[in-house]
């Protein structure tokens, strides 16, 4: 880590409390985590969907995508996707104090490295969100035909096949998407969200 002697916090005028109060809910990030092809980016997609028609004010970061930009430079080792992790818990991070409800969409499979994002922010601010499904039925969905890819040698280190994912011991919100349609997953979210009175 990079000495940090010469620079100096600067407190600004507009607090996250500031924000909060204007948006009229809490922010707070929903950190997605479960296998490739559990349903973390589809389901993220539709909670988006009606938070915004709720008036809620917020912002996705998603796997695929991140790693198209911001991450590009990073891969699939375990050094790897932590550093993927700890740059997105920063930026959620950010994003949770400039007032948004955050969904993150990353398989996430460490369970210190959650844990250290978990750590990166204030109590409440930071809500597992466990997207349950089998490795069997991830397998069979195949939707980007990666897991075939991975039982033929194609891809390395994948998640579930030849890396393994530690499944959240005691997430906030545990989704079974084999029990669940999307639209009752998005509706045990938000009812999570109302109840405990970040809407
Ligand atoms: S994480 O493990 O570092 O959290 P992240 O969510 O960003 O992973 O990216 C996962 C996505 O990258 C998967 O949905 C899949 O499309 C793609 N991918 C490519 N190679 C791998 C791999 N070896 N393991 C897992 N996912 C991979």
């Amino acid at each position: 880590m990079l000495s940090k002697k010469n620079i100096m916090w600067h407190e600004g005028k507009v607090t996250k409390q500031h924000r909060n109060s204007l948006n009229q809910h809490k922010s707070v990030t929903l950190w997605f985590t479960g296998l490739s092809g559990s349903g973390k980016s589809t389901i993220s997609v539709e909670l988006e969907k009606s938070l915004h028609e709720m008036g809620i004010k917020t912002y996705r970061l998603d796997g695929d995508n991140i790693r198209h930009g911001l991450n590009s430079d990073l891969g699939f080792t375990e050094k790897d996707r932590y550093e993927n992790i700890r740059r997105i818990g920063e930026v959620s991070k950010l994003m949770v104090d400039a007032g948004l409800i955050t969904l993150t969409a990353f398989i996430s499979p460490f369970r210190k490295d959650r844990k250290y994002v978990r750590s990166l922010m204030e109590d409440g601010e930071f809500v597992e969100v466990y997207i349950q499904a089998s490795i069997e039925a991830c397998e069979e969905r195949d939707p980007k035909g990666l897991y075939k890819k991975a039982r033929d040698g194609k891809i390395k280190e994948f998640t579930g096949i030849d890396s393994p994912y530690e499944a959240p011991a005691s997430p906030e919100i545990h989704i079974d998407t084999e029990a669940l349609t999307i639209q009752e997953s998005v509706e045990k979210i938000l009812t999570y969200l109302k109840d405990k009175q970040y809407l």
